[in-house]
C-alpha cells in the first residue's frame, strides 16, 4: 500500500486554493486522497487542458468520464458497478503517476472500497485500463483548438464535447 507523504488534512474549500494560480502547488482529490500534481503543468498548470480540475475532487468526473465542471466536487452520489471499474482505473492510474500527500477532510467515506481497490491493484503493479493517460509525464498534451485571447481561466480540451456522449 502506497503510504500517504506529507499527510495534509484540509477541507474541500481549502483544496480549490492548489489550483496553480493561487498557489504553485497543484493539488486534486480522488476519493478525498490528495494527489500532487504539480509536476504535470503541461496537464494541469494554468490554461492547459485539465486546468478545470486543478484544486478539485475529481472523483464523479473520473467515475463517469466527465468534462462537466458541475461533476468536479461531487461528494454524494451513486455508481453503477462499470461506473465503480472506471474509477479504480482512473485510482490506479493516478497512484502510479502522483504522489498521495493528505486527505480531505469530510471525505473520508466517498468511496473508500474503490480506492482500497485501486491500492491493491497498485500494489501488484497492474495496469490502468483506459482509453488514453500514459504513465509518464513529459508526453504530448491535448490542447484547445478553438482557443481565445480572451479567457485567463483553464481552457477544456479540444475533444470536451465528447463527454456528453460518453457519459
Ligand atoms: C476523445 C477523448 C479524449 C482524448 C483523446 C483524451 C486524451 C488525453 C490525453 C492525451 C491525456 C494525457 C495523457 C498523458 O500523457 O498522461 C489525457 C489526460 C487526461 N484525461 Fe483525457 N482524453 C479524452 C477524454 C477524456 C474524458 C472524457 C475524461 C473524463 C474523465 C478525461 C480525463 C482525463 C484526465 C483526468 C487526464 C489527466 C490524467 C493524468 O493526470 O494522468 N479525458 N487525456
Amino acid at each position: 500500500m502506497q503510504k500517504e507523504k506529507s499527510e495534509l488534512s484540509m477541507d474541500l474549500e481549502q483544496l480549490y486554493q492548489f489550483d496553480g494560480e493561487n498557489d504553485p502547488k497543484i493539488l486534486v482529490s480522488v476519493c478525498g486522497h490528495i494527489f500532487d500534481v504539480s509536476e504535470n503543468k503541461r496537464l494541469y498548470g494554468p490554461g492547459k487542458g485539465y486546468a478545470f480540475t486543478a484544486g478539485h475532487d475529481i472523483t464523479f468526473m473520473l467515475a463517469k468520464m466527465s468534462l462537466s465542471e458541475k461533476d468536479l466536487n461531487r461528494v454524494h452520489f451513486q455508481l453503477s458497478d462499470q461506473e465503480k471499474d472506471v474509477l479504480v482505473s482512473w485510482i490506479l492510474s493516478y497512484l502510479s503517476k502522483y504522489p498521495v500527500v493528505g486527505k480531505v477532510k469530510g471525505l473520508e467515506d466517498l468511496c473508500e472500497e474503490e480506492w482500497t481497490r485501486g491500492q491493491e491493484k497498485f500494489a501488484k503493479r497492474e495496469t490502468p485500463n483506459l482509453p488514453f493517460s500514459s504513465q509518464k509525464i513529459g508526453k504530448e498534451q491535448p490542447t484547445d483548438s478553438t482557443q481565445t485571447d480572451s479567457g485567463e481561466k483553464a481552457k477544456k480540451p479540444w475533444f470536451s464535447w465528447l463527454g456528453g456522449f460518453l457519459k
